[in-house]
């Protein structure tokens, strides 16, 4: 080569690499920047969550032991904090103090709104409405990053199909579509969208994998599930949610089949991570690393470090395991550092997601603090969403809706009528009893003056205390119309709370009983966190209303629906069974090989002493209105794979009020290579309706949303005929119809998490 050539060439190369090198340069991110240059202990600082608080006494813990902490980047977050004012010092201490300045993350549980509080997650799920459920989760987030916070416990997706666990009334129910569909809507309503962006809530969705499933309903017992239930049910909305975008989720306190999940590598990372393609902060739950000695799957707390690290739990909230022993066993097998570095980066890459490293004061606005919290709009929206999720479960006669020119008097009999702390029911966040309506404030403020309300509280569902009875009774005797408050009170159902029995509480059943044995006409309320066993009252009482624990607008809401304001369209999230022996019980059961029959002359698959149908059905709730379904078509016989079915309906009020109806798709494949359900949700929407007036509906359904998990592990759709059914409730269906599908082929994902798009014309 000729020199001149030569030196050319060399240029050429230095150009070329100097480029690379540029390239290189900016491929490193800003977290993998700061991860090198970070000690051992800074790195394993950031996986530290400690509680600032405990949840009734929030930041109560930062003291100046704890500030040195931060200084000393010993910690990544804290929860149990709030305020956008204390959380900026602290903020201030991290970035400024601390050697490489990386911001905390302020984390809490703000479940169901955190200020303006909204109906308790079951009843939202009552509601039928994801947009509904989206707008409370927006507020909530509002609210919350107003003062100071940066991510969210929720949404909580566990299914639950024994209504025993307490803390079904943090979640959706029993279905894993409508599930999907609501948590699908509190991850986009929280974040503000399918990323996280700056400024914006982090979602975390949880229990992961199957918390739900808890032997027995008792809360965080063991889940022993088979690895098809475990795919087609449980899994299905944290597969949505991590789909929406979820920058977290959080492991389950419980076992599946013995493997504690704050250790489940195979779901972690096998199915999440690489399956899913979910790459973002998983948090264990509150000492779940420490708990794995309890759960015998690890002989120390090093040992317990180490099994959650290698299962890919990011940050261990509170129970100080990677704080207090992961060093050691990171010094003791340096192999181990490659995961440490992995957890560190993700915990970095949310904090440079929500803008903390470039904002990290953006948090702490006082004046927009003082200018969300309990806005007028939000508590318009909280009425608005209460009043959406009251389920009409009986209504005989048409006792309701009350005319209030036609009353002089009405007594409101109940404890819970008048008690706020339960209206804001299990996780309040920073709700306030003092901004509760009660019903008995409700009831009064609708009616005209004239009208007399008289209130006696009964008899407490906390104690056997029934000596308020006669009292009662004797006020109930006075009045036109009794209105009974009855059910559970706040602390009856959550975490922990689980109950052996589904009856209403003793103490509520001696009340009801008295009250409507006077022979006046009543209007039952029920208040509770979960499917409660109402045979007798069902028997005795015309008119029953589920109210949940509705939040702060829960009396004026209530009086809404008891006055006619607004005609109630709650569907039950989860069937009533008619005891509690009867659960776990679920519309979505295969059909065996001896499906029930009412007829008890037959061997099948029933108890022998109960009726084969629970007391209220999934997707069960009356109107004050009628609906007529009519005009089934379908835009095909045959679908293969990609392709998709629309199915229309036309849906008319047929009644004198107008009302919302929640239209109900239902599928069932009655012949595979394995038993597949009698019936499974695929579709719904929640449609308003004037008196008279019809609405078409069409449902996309797509072959791929009627995979199941076969027996060699895989999502198949398999070739065949598929049944459908389009009704008001799971026991209610009014038309049907079926297609083909024309190939076996694979599936995609879950199948519940798939959504059906839904569009609504006027007709
Ligand atoms: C619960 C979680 C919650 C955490 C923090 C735990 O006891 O299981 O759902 O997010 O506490 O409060």
């Amino acid at each position: 080569m000729r020199p001149m050539r030569r030196v050319a060439v060399a240029c050429i190369a230095a150009v070329v690499l100097s480029c690379a090198g540029h390239a290189a340069a900016q491929a490193v991110s800003r977290p993998e920047a700061l991860l090198k240059k970070m000690t051992l202990d800074e790195k394993i600082g950031q996986l530290v969550q400690r509680a600032g608080g405990r949840q009734r006494a929030l930041n109560s813990r930062i003291d100046e032991a704890e500030l040195a902490r931060v200084r000393a980047g010993g910690v990544g977050s804290y929860l149990h904090v709030a305020g956008a004012e204390p959380l900026a010092k602290l903020q201030k201490v991290a970035v400024e103090e601390s050697r490489l300045g990386i911001p905390l993350l302020f984390a809490m549980d703000v479940v169901h709104g955190y200020r303006t509080i909204f109906p308790v997650p079951l009843a939202m799920a009552a509601t039928w409405a994801p947009e509904a459920q989206e707008r409370a989760a927006r507020i909530a987030a509002d609210e919350a990053t107003s003062a100071g916070l940066h991510w969210t416990f929720a949404p909580m997706v566990d299914i639950a199909r024994d209504p025993r666990w307490g803390r079904i009334v943090e979640g959706a129910g029993e279905d894993p579509y409508l599930g999907s569909r609501m948590a699908v809507a509190q991850v986009a309503g929280y974040q503000g969208g399918n990323t996280l962006r700056p400024g914006a809530l982090m979602a975390t969705t949880k229990h992961f994998g199957a918390y739900g499933a808890a032997v027995g309903g008792r809360d965080y017992n063991s889940a022993d599930i088979s690895e098809r239930t475990l795919q087609e049910v449980y899994l299905p909305p944290f597969y949505a949610a991590a789909r929406a975008g979820s920058g977290s989720f959080m492991v389950a306190f419980n076992d599946i089949a013995g493997v504690p999940t704050t250790a489940n590598r195979d779901l972690m990372r096998g199915v999440l991570r690489e399956r899913w393609g979910w790459q973002g902060l998983m948090v264990s739950d509150w000492g779940s690393v420490a708990e794995l000695l309890n759960h015998g799957v690890a002989a120390d707390r090093a040992g317990a470090a180490v099994l959650a690290l290698d299962a890919s739990v990011d940050m261990d909230m509170v129970g100080g395991v990677y704080a207090d022993d992961l060093k050691a066993a990171i010094e003791k097998d340096p192999a181990r550092l490659k995961l440490l570095d992995e957890a560190v980066l993700r915990i970095l890459r949310v904090k440079e997601q929500l803008g903390l490293f470039d904002r990290p004061m953006q948090y702490h606005d006082v004046e927009r603090e003082a200018r969300e919290l309990m806005a007028p709009d939000h508590r318009e929206a909280a009425r608005a969403i209460a009043r959406q999720s009251m389920v009409l479960l009986k209504n005989d006669g048409k006792v309701l809706p009350l005319n209030p020119a036609k009353l002089r008097s009405v007594a409101v009999i109940g404890v819970l009528a008048s008690e706020r702390r339960s209206s804001l029911g299990s996780w309040k966040a920073q709700g306030k009893e003092e901004e509760v309506v009660t019903v008995l404030e409700g009831i009064t403020a609708a009616l005209p003056k004239n009208v007399k309300v008289v209130a006696a509280p009964g008899a407490d569902p906390r104690t056997h205390d029934l000596s308020g009875i006669p009292a009662a009774v004797k006020l109930a005797k006075s009045a036109d119309l009794v209105v009974l408050m009855i059910g559970e009170d706040f602390d009856l159902s959550g975490e922990a709370r689980s109950r052996s029995s589904l009856e209403l509480p003793p103490s509520q059943l001696e009340l009801a009983r008295a009250i409507l044995g006077t022979g006046k006409p009543v209007v039952v309320l029920l208040a509770n966190g979960r499917p409660l066993a109402l045979q007798e009252l069902t028997e005795k009482a015309p008119a029953i209303v589920e109210t949940w624990m509705l939040g702060v607008e829960a009396g004026n809401a209530v009086a809404d629906v008891l006055f006619g304001k607004y005609s109630p369209a709650g569907r039950l999230p989860a069937a009533f069974p008619r005891t509690s022996a009867a659960v776990p019980f679920y519309y979505s059961g295969n059909p065996t090989g001896r499906p029930a029959d009412p007829d008890l002359a037959k061997d099948t698959v029933r108890y022998h002493d109960l009726p084969i149908t629970p007391l209220f059905a999934f997707g069960h709730g009356l109107s004050y209105s009628e609906f007529r379904y009519s005009d089934l078509a379908q835009s095909t016989q045959a679908v293969g794979p990609g392709e998709r079915v629309d199915i229309s309906i036309t849906v008319e009020n047929t009644g004198s009020v107008s009302g919302d109806e929640v239209v109900q798709l239902y599928v069932r494949d009655p012949v595979a290579s394995i038993s597949r359900p009698v019936l499974e949700l695929r579709g719904f929407k929640r449609i308003e309706l004037t008196a008279g007036q019809r609405k078409r509906l069409t449902f996309s359904v797509t072959p791929e949303q009627l995979a199941f998990w076969s027996p060699r592990g895989q999502w198949l759709v398999e070739a065949g005929r598929i049944d459908f059914w389009v009704g008001a409730s799971s026991a209610d269906l009014r038309a049907n119809g079926s297609f083909e599908i024309t190939k076996t082929h694979a599936g995609t994902a879950p199948a519940a998490a798939l959504p059906t798009r839904v569009v609504v014309s006027n007709n």
